[in-house]
């Protein structure tokens, strides 16, 4: 039998010189617009005149590859630069933006209006695209597989909703789906058949998983992609508690935007600007969210809760909310 001989893994330092050469380089790099600060790995970054929080957030970092995270402070925009060569099944890192609303955590029921907004680029190489500007072709050639997506984390317990650790339901909003990036609970056979929503001129399709927490997440997911979303959201949301996938009694306590990058042989870019999220608090009003269909209805683990049933047709707020 061979001995084993340990080789200490070159993550740190390879990570390291990565981070300074990219740092440098998008210093370089970016002329107009240029970012403040940058941070890799798992470090955040809080611009100080406002406290808005950005985290590089490389989770599940590989020997091969690095995520790091390009701040500008005023307006707040950001550009997310990575690469992960190996293990192209998983997530490695979700660089991120925080988003801020007075009113959180609130309870699923007293969401009036939940406004989502953001406008991203991508492509390979270490430079940003300007805003709205995917390079398509160039992505294909890394073979990249990446989402763009709001994720949003929700407890029954006001203070386990605002941590991704603590949460017991995460739903995710995906906007963007590269190469073979997919929701947990994917199947290509539901798609367009079971649990479609359609949210400002975006159509949606729910997936069902959970992950290696434990943690049940529900992920819409847009059959195009985005790169301009603005869209009053919470009928996503309503979906999920009055047909009972989520406890009605479920906190939204933390609201993030970014992308989740499994793979590319090459250095990507994802830049994002225009985000910001718009709660409106108050008794939520009963829209039109579509009946559970038929063949979907094994996913629907549990009733909505009697109170819902016979306290649904008192609920009659109107909703009126235009995006500009
Ligand atoms: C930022 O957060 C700190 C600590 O919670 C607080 O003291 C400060 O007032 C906040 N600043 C702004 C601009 O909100
Ligand atoms: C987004 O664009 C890529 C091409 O770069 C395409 O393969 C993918 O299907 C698009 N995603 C969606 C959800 O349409
Ligand atoms: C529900 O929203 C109203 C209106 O904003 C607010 O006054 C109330 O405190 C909220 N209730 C809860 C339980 O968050």
């Amino acid at each position: 039998m061979a001995a084993l001989t340990f080789q200490p893994r070159p993550r740190l330092s390879v990570l390291a010189r990565l981070a300074v050469l990219l740092a440098v380089g998008l210093w370089g790099q970016t002329t107009a617009g240029a970012y403040d600060t940058t941070v890799c790995g798992r470090t955040a970054y809080t611009i100080p005149s406002n406290n808005m929080t950005f985290n590089a957030d490389a989770w599940n970092p590989d020997v091969k590859g690095f995520q790091c995270i390009s701040v500008q402070d005023s307006p707040p925009a950001f550009a997310a630069t990575w690469s992960w060569s190996s293990n192209p099944g998983m997530v490695h890192s979700y660089p991120h933006v925080k988003l801020m609303a007075p009113g959180l955590p609130t309870p699923l029921s007293n969401i009036s209006a939940l406004v989502l907004s953001a406008q991203w680029s991508m492509g390979p190489g270490p430079t940003p695209r300007p805003a709205l500007v995917v390079d398509h072709d160039g992505l294909a050639n890394h073979g990249t597989s990446a989402n763009v997506a709001f994720d949003l984390f929700l407890d029954r317990n006001v203070a386990n909703a605002r941590s991704e650790q603590t949460a017991e339901t995460e739903v995710m909003i995906w906007v963007g789906r590269f190469g073979y990036a997919e929701p947990l609970g994917f199947d290509a056979n539901m798609e367009k058949t079971c649990f479609t929503q359609t949210v400002g001129d975006a159509e949606f399709v729910l997936y069902q998983g959970q992950n290696e927490r434990g943690t049940d997440v529900l992920s819409w997911v847009a059959t195009a992609n985005h790169t301009n979303f603005a869209a009053e959201v919470s009928p996503l949301l309503q979906f999920l508690w009055r047909k009972g996938l989520v406890s009605a009694g479920s906190h939204l306590g933390l609201v993030e935007f970014g992308s989740e990058a499994y793979h590319s042989d090459g250095i990507v870019t994802f830049a994002a600007s225009e985000f910001d999220m718009h709660l409106v608090t108050g008794a939520a009003p009963n829209l039109a969210v579509g009946d559970l269909p038929a063949e979907c209805s094994r996913a629907a683990s549990t009733n909505p809760p009697q109170w819902l049933l016979s306290s649904a047709s008192v609920v009659s707020a109107t909703l009126l909310y235009l995006i500009s």
